[in-house]
């Protein structure tokens, strides 16, 4: 039969109020692979990324990691399995300091419980260290953008780049070895596009990281992509190297259909 992939999808499908919105879609991503999944706004991108990290559960298909099928698994239990997600809207806490952010992320993954916590016995002394460590190295990944004095400030000052350069080290603190990008370059100029392509590169190589990333910038996709999959109203409509869906009918047809304000 078919061959195990790292990561797949198949025939998934989610509908909400009788609208489909992922409408059996199967797809896969190699380890230490980048891809990328392209789309026009409400194409399902964002939806594929709630099924896979457990927000909401196919109505039917199948969402293979490393072997299991993770669909319907509780978000917490596939955050353990090795899949982290940044958000396209994005879910810092504003009033926490920078490496706060990422130990919170960092935090469900600790074994002391809430009463070890609250009365800092031994084991949660340990772990709070070992969290800040497991912060501070997460956040040496962007280099000057987010250390040294930014590790205190807090999230309210920083800029939108780093914003969501933080929300892409919450993202690694779970450890994980599948990274669901949601849109990183959002809100971006050139320079920090730029910057992201590079860093994204440096996700898989410095990193070890699978990456599938949600793209709208068509500069990022060209330059980070392995390969590009393109999904309109839910439904797959291309797939290959960045050229091939470039210039794919159906893939120029739906974003010319999809033109104007909004
Ligand atoms: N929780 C939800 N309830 C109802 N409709 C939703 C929900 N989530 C997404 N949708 C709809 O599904 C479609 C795809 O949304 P989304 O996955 O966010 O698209 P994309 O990320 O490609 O822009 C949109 O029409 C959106 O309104
Ligand atoms: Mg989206």
């Amino acid at each position: 039969m078919t061959e195990q992939a790292f990561f797949e999808l198949r025939d998934v499908s989610k509908s909400f109020g009788g609208l489909s919105v992922v409408d059996r879609l199967t797809l896969h991503v190699d380890e230490g692979e980048i891809v990328s999944l392209i789309g026009p706004n409400g194409a399902g991108k964002t939806t594929v990324f709630n099924l896979v990290t457990g927000i909401y559960r196919p109505a039917s298909g199948e969402i293979r990691f490393r072997g299991r099928n993770v669909a319907g698994l509780p978000p917490h239990k596939i955050t353990q399995l090795g899949i982290a997600r940044t958000f396209q809207t994005l879910r810092l806490f504003l009033n926490m300091s920078v490496k706060e952010n990422v130990m919170a992320a960092a935090y469900g993954h600790t074994r002391s419980t809430m009463v070890e916590a609250v009365f800092r016995l031994p084991r949660a002394r340990r772990e709070e260290r070992e969290i800040a460590e497991l912060a501070e190295e997460k956040l040496a990944f962007f280099g000057p953008r987010l250390a040294g004095y930014r590790h205190d400030q807090q999230a309210y000052n920083l800029s939108y780049a780093n914003r969501r350069r933080l929300e892409i080290a919450r993202a690694m603190a779970t450890n994980p070895s599948l990274l669901l990008l949601d849109e990183p370059a959002a809100g971006m100029n050139p320079a920090e596009t730029h910057e992201l392509t590079e860093l994204i590169g440096r996700l898989r190589t410095d990193g070890g990281y699978t990456v599938l990333v949600i793209e709208h910038d068509m500069h990022v996709v060209e330059g980070i992509s392995d390969r590009v999959i393109a999904l309109d109203h839910g439904v797959k409509i291309a797939e290959g190297s960045f050229d091939e869906v470039a210039t794919d009918d159906r893939v120029v047809e739906a974003y010319l259909g999809r033109q104007g304000p909004g």
